[in-house]
């Protein structure tokens, strides 16, 4: 996993800054997070091909509100994300954008969640700002089950009365000791 995570972060230097390229590196770790665990591929199955491209791609759907706003956004810190000579390249690709200021999950957790190795940040929080707490873009059980279907989680015998119990009261959003991410 971890050799994985090294071998993202230089692809992704190489990689220069074309969306294309982006979308095939986000696309290599997002179908291809390994789970040296398992031995089956049946789980890959349970996410939806959602578009994990750009996170102006997902702007439509995208709360657009003040009420939380992100640190280095409010400061108007936007050179320590954006390359300042064109405002849509942005300095170093994720996760390594946001590790310039946050603690990598890598050293909190055993494993990590799949858009979280993968460098999604985006498909959960905005880097600006948000109605919603932590910048999260969506809320509640949508926030998983924009990737996850419905169906093949709540097939699963421990979810069988959670209701609309949201999943993070259970899960980590980030990581865990083993493949289940429980708190
Ligand atoms: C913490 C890092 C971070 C900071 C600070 C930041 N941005 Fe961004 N910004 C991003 C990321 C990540 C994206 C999404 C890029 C993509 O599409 O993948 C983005 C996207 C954008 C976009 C594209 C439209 C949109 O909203 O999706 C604009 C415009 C923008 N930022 C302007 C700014 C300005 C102006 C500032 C400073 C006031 C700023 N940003 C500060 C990370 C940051
Ligand atoms: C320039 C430094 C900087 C960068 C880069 C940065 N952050 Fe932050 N972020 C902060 C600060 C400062 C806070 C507020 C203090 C704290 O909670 O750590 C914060 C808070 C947060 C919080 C809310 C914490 C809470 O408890 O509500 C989230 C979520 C977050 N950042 C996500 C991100 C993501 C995702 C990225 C990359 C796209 C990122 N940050 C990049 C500085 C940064
Ligand atoms: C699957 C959705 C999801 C993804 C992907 C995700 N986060 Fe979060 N994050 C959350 C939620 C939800 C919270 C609110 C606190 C909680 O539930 O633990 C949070 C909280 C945080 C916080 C504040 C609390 C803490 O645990 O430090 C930071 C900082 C943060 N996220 C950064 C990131 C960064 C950096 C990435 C990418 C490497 C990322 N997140 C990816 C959902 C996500
Ligand atoms: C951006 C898409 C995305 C979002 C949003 C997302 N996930 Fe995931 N999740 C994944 C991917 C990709 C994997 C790795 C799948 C695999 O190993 O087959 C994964 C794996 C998991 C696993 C481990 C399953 C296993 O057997 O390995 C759990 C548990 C999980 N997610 C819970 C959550 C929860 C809870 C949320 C909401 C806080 C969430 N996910 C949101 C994409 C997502
Ligand atoms: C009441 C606590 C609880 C809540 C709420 C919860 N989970 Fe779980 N989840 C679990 C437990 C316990 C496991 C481990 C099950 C096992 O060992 O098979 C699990 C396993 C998983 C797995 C991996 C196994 C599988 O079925 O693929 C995924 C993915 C997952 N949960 C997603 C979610 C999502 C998405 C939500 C919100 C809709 C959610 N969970 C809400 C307790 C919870």
């Amino acid at each position: 996993m971890f050799l994985l995570f090294v071998l993202m972060i230089v692809m992704v230097f190489q990689s220069g800054c074309s969306s294309t390229n982006h979308y095939k590196i986000l696309s290599f770790f997002f179908d291809g997070v390994p789970d040296p665990s398992a031995g089956d591929l049946q789980k890959g199955d349970s996410i939806k091909a959602v578009d994990t491209t750009s996170f102006a791609q997902n702007a439509v759907n995208r709360p657009v509100d003040m009420t939380h706003l992100h640190p280095p956004y409010k400061d108007k810190q936007c050179s320590t994300c954006h390359d300042q000579g064109s405002m849509g390249k942005l300095r170093v690709a994720q996760p390594g954008l946001c590790y310039q200021c946050h603690d990598d999950f890598a050293n909190r957790f055993k494993v990590l969640h799949g858009p979280v190795g993968g460098g999604q940040c985006t498909m959960c929080h905005s880097p600006h700002m948000s109605v919603n707490e932590a910048f999260a873009i969506r809320t509640g059980q949508d926030l998983c089950l924009h990737c996850h279907e419905t169906d093949q989680v709540m097939a699963n015998e421990s979810h069988r009365d959670i209701g609309d119990t949201g999943c993070t009261k259970c899960h980590n959003p980030h990581g865990g000791n083993d493949n289940n991410l429980l708190r």
